[in-house]
């Protein structure tokens, strides 16, 4: 989906801002309309030499003239950024706020901000390869062209879902911000496995990340349910089905619902503390 460009504000350089700019100016978003702000300058310039993006050490600077304000810094730091932009930005009101803070729900912006225009997101990693999935929500007063922009700039780094229900976004959370580490978790597991059998560390990498690569990207676009996928490679008394017994007697399925289920709730737990 494509919006109309806006011109864009991110308040905090670090890591998600630099996957997000990265994917937008990639993909066509026009540079010129993006500012970033951050206190220290080292990542700040590195964005503007990459991606030819404005920047500014100060964030009402940055926001002042934006039409789009993304709260791109850590959730401990969110209340103090809100107050500095709340108290010296007397048009906060007119501008489309997006936050990708983990675990601050959209009513505290509200009370911090008073603007009405929010939108939740919760993006991931693989964003920083174009790969990413990101959740949003948004505050009933937001536009449907607003979340038609926010669609278009997390597209441009992967995947959007929206949620209806913001209670979701802690499952949300739990799956596909904190997915990734499951994957290269379980993916260790089979390259320690491979050492231990005889390949070399290189030969392990090789051999599992494209296996994981591919089976991610068979399941992507294959109309068939993932049980038929595994069924397509386990022919019966075969050597994949000695595998997949191992799996089935730890009970794979039920290690993953208690994984989602402990992070799910400790989502719940620190969306508390904010
Ligand atoms: N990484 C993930 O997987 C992920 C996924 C989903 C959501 N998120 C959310 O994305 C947000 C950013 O995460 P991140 O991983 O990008 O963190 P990060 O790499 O630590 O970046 C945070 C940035 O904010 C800057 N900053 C600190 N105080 C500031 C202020 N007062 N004004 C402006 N900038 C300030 C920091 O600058 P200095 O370094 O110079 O202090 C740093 O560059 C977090 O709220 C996190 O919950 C992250």
């Amino acid at each position: 989906m494509t919006a109309q460009p806006r011109l864009i504000a991110f308040i905090g350089a670090g890591n998600m801002t630099q996957s997000i700019v990265a994917g937008m100016v990639q993909n066509g978003y026009p540079a010129n309309y993006i500012t970033v702000s951050n206190p220290s300058l080292g990542k700040l310039e590195r964005l503007q030499q990459q991606f030819g993006v404005n920047i500014n050490q100060d964030n009402i600077v940055a926001a002042c003239n934006a039409d789009v304000v993304v709260l791109a810094v850590k959730p401990q730091r969110m209340a103090a950024v809100c107050q500095q932009l709340q108290t010296n930005l007397p048009n906060l009101a007119d501008k489309l706020i997006i936050s990708i803070a983990a675990g601050i729900r959209l009513a505290k912006y509200q009370d911090y901000l008073g603007a009405s225009r929010i939108i939740r997101v919760m993006p991931n990693t693989p964003s920083l390869v174009g790969q990413g999935m990101t959740g949003l929500v948004k505050l009933a007063a937001t536009t449907a062209a607003d979340g038609e922009f926010a669609t278009s700039i997390f597209d441009r780094v992967g995947k959007t879902l929206w949620l209806d229900d913001e209670d979701q976004m802690d499952i949300l959370s739990a799956l596909a911000g904190s997915g990734p580490a499951y994957f290269f978790e379980f993916m260790a597991g089979l390259q320690k496995a491979a050492v231990s059998l005889g390949f070399n560390a290189d030969q392990a990498r090789i051999l599992v990340n494209q296996t994981a690569l591919g089976a991610a990207a068979m399941a992507s676009v294959s109309e068939l349910e993932l049980a038929d996928l595994r069924a397509q490679v386990t022919s019966k008394g075969g050597s994949t089905a000695k595998g997949i017994e191992v799996y089935q007697a730890a009970d794979i399925d039920f290690i993953s619902e208690q994984a989602l289920r402990a992070a799910v709730l400790r989502n719940q737990e620190m969306a508390k503390l904010f």
